[in-house]
């Protein structure tokens, strides 16, 4: 996983600023938007946001690091 990838282009958000999130109880995608703004400009980025959440919930594992 690189954590720098960016996840939300709208906002520059990368993938390791919503695993954090995510990790720090953001467990939907509207609190994932309080706390990064990511999926708060055109929603393209929503549906990839959704499923990385439902992911680290189901795969803590994976993203230990
Ligand atoms: S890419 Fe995330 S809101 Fe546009």
């Amino acid at each position: 996983m690189n954590r720098n990838k960016i996840a939300c282009h709208c906002h520059n958000v990368t993938y390791g600023q919503i695993i954090d999130a995510v990790r720090d109880g953001a467990d939907t995608i509207e609190k994932v938007r309080e706390k990064t703004h990511a999926g708060a400009g055109c929603a393209h980025c929503r549906d990839f946001i959704v499923h990385m959440i439902e992911d680290m919930k189901r795969f803590p594992e994976d993203y230990a690091q």
